[in-house]
């Protein structure tokens, strides 16, 4: 296993719209494992291959307290979605950076797992808000995204400052 580098806004490659994957593989379940470490010691809830510049379609999300409920979805897509939730989120490619987002409150998810098993499943709250996060990275959409224009700039105006404490040239 291996902790992956987290890319970071601004950077481009974030805006990449992932591909299927075409055969879940040793190397994919390689690149499974590599993520789940990788998240867990950010500490994160998800984290979309795009965010370690593997641009296919592949999210690895824990949202349980005691981090031992892995959750690798492989090919996602959201079938259904009902009602509305407004949840405080941040994002590893975002650091720092917290705001609140509109999202569904339900939603129902097909996809594969880590055998290239298709499954179905039912999420809500906390996992639902990541799930939607996690899939809007695959699309090439980060959370700020989602925000109102002004919110967005104010908050990219602080992602700014952050990098020229942390780089000072
Ligand atoms: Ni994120």
């Amino acid at each position: 296993m291996a902790i992956l580098p987290i890319l970071t806004l601004p950077d481009k490659r974030l805006r990449t719209k992932a591909k299927a994957v075409e055969k879940v593989d040793d190397s994919i379940r390689q690149l499974v494992d590599d993520m789940l470490e990788t998240m867990y010691a950010a500490p994160g809830v998800g984290l979309a291959a795009t965010q370690v510049d593997r641009h296919i379609r592949l999210v690895v999300i824990d949202v349980s307290e005691e981090k031992n409920q892995p959750l690798c979805l492989i090919n996602p897509q959201i079938i259904h979605s009902e009602g509305e939730q407004v949840c405080e989120e941040g994002c590893l490619s975002v650091p720092d950076i917290y705001a609140k987002v509109k999202r569904a409150e339900r939603v129902r998810v097909t996809a594969q797992d880590k055998d290239g098993k298709h499954f179905e499943m039912d999420a809500d709250g906390l996992l639902a808000v990541c799930i939607q996060h996690e899939l809007d990275h695959l699309e090439g959409i980060v959370f700020l995204d989602r925000l109102s224009p002004l919110k967005k700039k104010m908050a990219l105006k602080k992602l700014q400052k952050q990098a020229v404490v942390s780089n000072p040239v």
